[in-house]
C-alpha cells in the first residue's frame, strides 16, 4: 500500500525583513518572497510580528494576508495590542510564542501552565475570529495537556534543543522526546506542528515523525537562498556595470 505523503512546509520568511530593515529600503520585499516561497512547494508563510518590530513589520503582515495564496501563520507573544491586530487582520493561523526582548531568537517554548488563564482568554478572542491556534511548546507532555486545556487546537513542538544538541547521545534523547509528545499530542486529539533551528542536514529525522504534520523552517532557508543565489546576483550586476561602458 502507498503512503499518502501528508506533511506541510511552513516557510519562516522573518529573515527577509531582517535584511530590509537594517538599510530602511524597501527591498527585499517579503511578499514578494513569499510568492516564491509558495511556488516552490511552501504550503503556509510564517512571520513573527514581534514587540520590538525588529523585522516583519504591520504592513507586511496586512500585504501578506492579502496576497499569499496558502495560508498566513502569524507567531506572537501573549500581547494584547499584537492580539488585537491579530483579531483585525485575521490570518488563517496565529502561534502564541513566549518572547524576550533580548533574545536573538524564540528562546524555548511557552510555560502554558502558569498563564493558564490569560493563555485561555487569548485563544478565545483568536478562535472567535476565525483563526485557528497553536502553542509554540517544549516537548513536554505536561505543556501539551495543558495547551489543550487552554484551548489550543495545535502544539508546535520546540525542535531547537534537538537541534542544539551537542553530542549524538542527546541528540537521539532529543529526537525520542518530540517523537513520544507528537504521539501523545495526537492521541489526545491535537494537531501536531514542529520547528526551530531546523536545518538541511537535521531535519530528515524530525520529518520521518508521522504524526507531524507541519514543519515550520525560517533561518536555514533564508541563508541557504544566499548560497544558490549569490552567483546570479552578482553575474546580474557585473552584466549591468559592463553594459554601461
Ligand atoms: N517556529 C517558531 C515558533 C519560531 O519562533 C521560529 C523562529 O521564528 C521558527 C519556528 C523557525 O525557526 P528557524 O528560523 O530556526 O527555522
Amino acid at each position: 500500500m502507498i503512503r499518502k505523503k501528508n506533511m506541510l512546509l511552513g516557510v519562516n520568511i522573518d529573515h527577509v525583513a531582517t535584511v530590509r530593515q537594517a538599510r530602511g529600503t524597501s527591498y527585499p520585499d517579503p511578499v514578494e518572497i513569499a510568492l516564491i516561497a509558495e511556488e516552490n512547494g511552501a504550503d503556509s508563510i510564517t512571520v513573527h510580528l514581534r514587540e520590538d518590530r525588529r523585522h516583519i513589520q504591520d504592513h507586511d503582515v496586512e500585504r501578506l494576508i492579502r496576497l499569499v495564496n496558502t495560508r498566513v501563520n502569524l507567531e506572537m507573544a501573549l500581547n494584547n495590542e499584537i492580539i488585537d491586530l491579530a483579531c483585525s487582520f485575521k490570518p488563517s493561523d496565529c502561534c502564541l510564542v513566549p518572547e524576550k526582548r533580548q533574545e536573538l531568537t524564540t528562546e524555548g517554548g511557552l510555560d502554558v501552565l502558569s498563564q493558564m488563564d490569560q493563555l485561555a482568554q487569548a485563544t478565545e478572542r483568536l478562535k472567535k475570529s476565525g483563526i485557528r491556534v497553536a502553542y509554540f511548546v517544549d516537548p513536554e507532555p505536561k505543556q501539551i495537556e495543558s495547551s489543550q486545556m487552554a484551548g489550543a487546537e495545535v502544539v508546535e513542538l520546540h525542535t531547537g534543543t534537538y537541534a542544539d544538541a551537542l553530542s549524538e547521545k542527546q541528540q537521539k534523547y532529543e529526537l525520542n522526546r518530540i517523537r513520544e509528545c507528537a504521539v501523545h499530542g495526537t492521541k489526545i486529539g491535537l494537531t501536531v506542528h514542529a520547528g526551530h533551528g531546523l536545518h538541511y542536514e537535521n531535519t530528515v529525522e524530525i520529518a520521518a515523525i508521522r504524526e507531524i504534520l507541519e514543519l515550520n523552517i525560517g533561518h536555514s532557508i533564508i541563508a541557504k537562498s544566499l548560497d544558490v543565489g549569490i552567483a546570479k546576483a552578482v553575474s546580474g550586476m557585473k552584466k549591468i556595470i559592463m553594459d554601461a561602458r
